[in-house]
This record gives C-alpha cells, sequence and structure tokens, in this order.
C-alpha cells in the first residue's frame, strides 16, 4: 500500500518533533503510536480496569474506539489529546504497554494509518514489528542525561514543577520496562540506521533524516 518511514526510540530523544516535522516537509500522514498506548492506559484508568491484567486490558481494547488523528486522537468520540499527555498516563501507558493482547489489539489501529501518498510513525517498535517492509527506519538516541534534560527544559517552559533527579529516575525506569519486557522490546531494527541527537539541534537531526529520506 503507501510507504511508510518508521521512528523509533526511547522517550525524550525528539522523536515526536521530528516526525511531526517530517510529516510536514513530505506531506505523509503521521501516527503517534505512543498516543494509542496512552489512550488505552486513559480508558482503563476510567473503566478501573487492572494495568496489570492482560486478558482485561485485551477485551478493554476491542470494546472502545481509539482513532489517531495525526497530533489528535479519539476515544469513542472524545478528544483526549490533552488528558492523554499527563505524566500519569505516560507511566501508565509504559505499564501497559508490556501485555501481548493490548499489543496485538492495537496493530490494527496502527496499520490502518498507513494510507497514500505516505506515512511517518513514531513509536518503540513500529520498524520491527508494527512496519518491517518501511522504506526507511530511523532509530533516534540520546544520552540518558541530555534526555532528561530536555524534559526538565519542557516541563520549566510550560511553567510546571520540575526536578532534575526525579526526571532521571523516571526515565531510568521508563527505558528499562520497554527494552527489557518480553513483547517488542525497544531496540534498534533490522535494517535500521541509528541517529544520536545527544550533541544535535532539531534542525540538524531533521536535515539529516530527510537526507536519509531522499537516498
Ligand atoms: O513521549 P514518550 O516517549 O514519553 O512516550 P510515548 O511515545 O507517548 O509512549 C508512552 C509509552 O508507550 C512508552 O514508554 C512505551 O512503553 C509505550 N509504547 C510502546 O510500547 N510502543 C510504541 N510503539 C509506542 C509507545
Amino acid at each position: 500500500s503507501a510507504p511508510v518511514i518508521t521512528i523509533d526510540g526511547p522517550s525524550g530523544t525528539g522523536k515526536g518533533t521530528i516526525a511531526a516535522l517530517l510529516a510536514e516537509r513530505l506531506g505523509w500522514h503521521l501516527l503517534d503510536s505512543g498516543a494509542l498506548y496512552r489512550t488505552l492506559a486513559l480508558a482503563a484508568r476510567r473503566a478501573d480496569v487492572d494495568l496489570d491484567d492482560d486478558a482485561a486490558l485485551g477485551a478493554l481494547a476491542e470494546r472502545i474506539e481509539v482513532v489517531p488523528d495525526g497530533e489528535r486522537v479519539w476515544l469513542d468520540g472524545e478528544d483526549v489529546s490533552a488528558p492523554i499527555r499527563t505524566a500519569q498516563a505516560g507511566a501508565d501507558a509504559s505499564r501497559v504497554a508490556v501485555h501481548r493482547s493490548v499489543r496485538a489489539a492495537l496493530l490494527d489501529w496502527q496499520r490502518a494509518a498507513a494510507r497514500p501518498p505516505g506515512l511517518i510513525a513514531d513509536g518503540r517498535d513500529m520498524g520491527s514489528q508494527v512496519f518491517p517492509a518501511a522504506v526507511l527506519k530511523v532509530f533516534l538516541d540520546a544520552s540518558p542525561e541530555e534526555r532528561a534534560m530536555r524534559r526538565y527544559k519542557q516541563l520549566k517552559d510550560k511553567g510546571l514543577d520540575a526536578n532534575l533527579p526525579n526526571l532521571i529516575q523516571e526515565l531510568r525506569v521508563r527505558d528499562a520496562r520497554d527494552r527489557e519486557r518480553s513483547e517488542s522490546p525497544l531496540q534498534v531494527p533490522s535494517g535500521g540506521v541509528v541517529v544520536d541527537s545527544t550533541e544535535l539541534t532539531i534542525d540538524e537531526v531533521l536535515a539529516q533524516v530527510v537526507s536519509l529520506a531522499q537516498q
């Protein structure tokens, strides 16, 4: 069907920003797969479903309608783009994401996003599991310190409370869970190109990714 470019990597590497800019540049659709995991986690909290219960989460995922729409996402007709952005929803998302039935249920929602003229898919397993035939697979990385620092500045810019040691600790927990789970662990996909953004600005990363896309 439509060509797909995948952008995977841990949090705080600028994946989401790069994916959105690249989609705009190419005029392609954008899939923020993390938003789907966050939405399922939010739905689970609201329905009092145990975040560690694989079967119950799978059943919930079958029951709800989740529609990704560029930078927004809809849950049963409600725009949940704001409530899924809390730190709690992010931590909850990484908890529900370890479950096999959850990952299976989200597969169809994600693949349905690959429509002409093309799709930029941002996540953890876009290149390894969801779109293995992607035309370009980017793995965006950066040092944990730099990633925590970026999150810190983002929060401060929004006038929110932020504590750097706590952010580093949270990032370590999330990274470990994403990399060590048995279902679709975060890893460089086969055929993937690693881009290290530790010392690069957003513009420099975008330029590198655009030039890879043109090869
Ligand atoms: O933006 P941030 O990196 O904080 O998180 P996100 O991309 O919104 O994803 C939230 C969580 O969902 C991640 O920590 C992963 O555990 C999970 N996730 C996943 O397992 N697979 C994906 N394709 C995307 C997200």
